[in-house]
């Protein structure tokens, strides 16, 4: 008897010890689990395993050639405009034309949609074609449109001609400013091109090196050409 007494609790206790034990484990593994399922949740919510680049890396110090991991700075429109043949310039614009198709027509005597028609509208005063009722402020703006404008109005609408209408965020490559002017030059308006003297090449060659030598390289770049080069470090990138 009095061994049963004393045998029994122990075997009680060594019971439910293993209980104990049993739920403990159980309820690593369950936080385990857990675990595991939100990582794989918040991984997908954010991105932790791939770095994503920042579209514009570093910082743009003024008055220095703009060379790093991003690539060399952004042609001119100038440039942009010669880089191949009028043809080929052309044909990609009527490619990057069909973004404003649907607010634009650029043929002859084409109707007015959301936007006006633009036939023949480089070297065309600002806001001049018949029939369009434009916002005040495109209105207000004057001038013609030439390379040059036509080059920032289409980069970026809104901040070219502040409370214009033209529900369009811009378009930021320089290559397809270049080729949709090009197109719609080719559609009733013939403007020469602007001059390109690839005078600015020497600054693309310049080593990929110290900053202070890439920027004595474009010095250097003009100048060889002698006093009448376009070229001024300071000057380059105005906009
Ligand atoms: C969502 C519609 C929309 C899209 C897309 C659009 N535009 Fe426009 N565009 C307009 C409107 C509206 C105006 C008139 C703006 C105003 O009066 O302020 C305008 C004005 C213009 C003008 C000035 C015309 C003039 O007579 O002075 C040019 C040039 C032009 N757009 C070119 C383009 C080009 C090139 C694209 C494509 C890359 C484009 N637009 C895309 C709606 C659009």
């Amino acid at each position: 008897m009095t061994q049963d007494t004393s045998t029994n609790p122990t075997a009680d206790v060594q019971k439910s010890g293993g209980d104990l034990f049993n739920t403990a484990a159980g309820w690593v593994l369950f936080a385990a689990g857990l675990g595991l399922g939100l990582s794989i949740l918040s991984g997908k919510y954010f991105h932790g395993d791939k770095p994503e680049r920042p579209e514009k890396m570093g910082y743009v110090v003024e008055g220095v050639v703009e060379e790093d991991a991003a690539g060399p700075a952004e042609m001119s429109i100038e440039e942009a405009l010669n880089a191949k043949p009028q043809a080929e310039l052309v044909a990609a614009g009527e490619k990057v034309f069909a973004k404003c198709q649907s607010c634009h027509n650029a043929e002859q005597g084409g109707a007015n949609g959301v936007g006006p028609n633009l036939y023949g509208v480089l070297g065309a005063n600002v806001a001049n074609h018949p029939g369009f009722s434009y916002s005040a402020e495109l209105k207000a703006h004057g001038g013609k449109w030439d390379w040059d404008s036509m080059n920032q109005w289409l980069k970026n609408p809104k901040a070219y001609v502040p409370g214009t209408k033209m529900g369009f965020a811009g378009l930021s490559k320089v290559e397809d400013r270049a080729a949709v002017a090009a197109y719609l030059n080719s559609h009733g308006s013939n403007l020469p091109l602007p001059a390109f003297t690839p005078a600015a090449e020497g600054q693309n060659d310049a080593p990929n090196g110290p900053v202070e030598g890439a920027d004595a390289g474009a010095e250097e770049a003009a100048g060889a050409l002698g006093a009448d080069a376009p070229v001024s470090p300071s000057t380059t990138e105005t906009e």
